[in-house]
């Protein structure tokens, strides 16, 4: 079975599906995304990625590509026709084709939409969340609107190499002021000395994750406190439990931080317990 991409109206073969090459996203990263997790047959917090798709639009002054209702359509039927009951859907929106200009293009450019969808083997996931993942930190060098999620992702990819080439497979960036922002691609979350569930606030600095948003539910519904609160590298190599959520993986235990283990290098109970409440309390869509 060959995979399908949904392209500015049309379902094309993967392979062949493409934008133009003076397409914004592709040139200036003049773009946002969503990543969204599929399981069990269900789209994972559909509402809130959508939201927060509707905000990065909005601060970015680029126009919806069709009305939300008949996006979610295109989502569903992506998602059915790759049959993927698990795994991920990406969708990215940009300003269009136009001329290079760095300023915006005419107002009736049309915005360029793609979805893709793809299976992801879940014992892959269960494994890494048996063992747990390593981390380096890295600092902070990107601009000051990662709370928008665009495509320009520059830092992100040379922060994830650099993990990789240390053997690890997240990169936290941390701030000036030694405090600890988020991974690459993930929120980052530790239960420290105090047996407190921290994360950092997500007024501006980072990305607010989705699975952060609903691990606030998820936490109110097993008896468990979510302190928004920074912390320091220290503050997070001296911790019970470290570990990252983003959608698709939901949380993955860190047992390692610039080679330093983790408490007793194993994962701990916390994420576990968030692991297993989290699909029974999030939004499911069914495909
Ligand atoms: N990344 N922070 C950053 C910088 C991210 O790129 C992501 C998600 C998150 C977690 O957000 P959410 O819980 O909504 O997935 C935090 C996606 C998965 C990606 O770029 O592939």
């Amino acid at each position: 079975m060959s995979r399908i991409a949904y392209v500015n109206g049309a379902y094309q073969r993967h392979t062949e599906a493409a934008v133009h090459i003076e397409d914004r996203g592709f040139q200036l990263a003049d773009g946002v995304y969503e990543v969204c997790e599929i399981r069990h047959g269900f789209i994972v917090d559909l509402t809130r990625h959508l939201d927060r798709l509707d905000r990065s639009l909005r601060e970015l002054r680029m126009a919806w590509p069709m009305t939300r209702s008949a996006l979610i359509l295109v989502i569903r039927e992506v998602v059915r026709r790759n049959r993927v009951r698990n795994g991920m859907f990406y969708l990215q929106v940009t300003r269009g084709a136009a001329r290079r200009d760095h300023v915006f293009p005419a107002a009736d450019t049309p915005s360029t939409i793609v979805v893709t969808a793809k299976r992801i083997d879940a014992s892959a996931i269960a494994k890494k969340n048996a063992a747990g993942i390593r981390a380096i930190t890295v600092p902070e060098n990107r601009w000051d609107r990662v709370d928008i999620k665009s495509v320009g992702l520059l830092p992100n990819v040379l922060a994830r190499q650099a993990a990789k080439e240390e053997g690890a497979q997240e990169a936290i960036f941390v701030d000036r002021d030694g405090t600890v922002k988020e991974g690459a691609a993930t929120n980052v979350w530790i239960v420290d000395k105090e047996g407190r569930l921290r994360t950092r606030h997500a007024e501006y600095g980072i990305l607010r994750g989705i699975t952060r948003t609903t691990l606030k539910d998820v936490t109110a519904a097993i008896g468990l406190e979510i302190v928004e609160e920074a912390f320091s590298v220290e503050d997070m190599l001296e911790a019970r439990e470290v570990f990252i959520t983003a959608a698709t993986s939901i949380c993955f235990p860190v047992v390692a931080v610039n080679g330093k283990t983790i408490a007793n290098g194993h994962p701990g109970s916390v994420s576990q317990k968030i692991r297993e409440a989290f699909f029974d309390i999030a939004e499911k869509t069914a495909i």
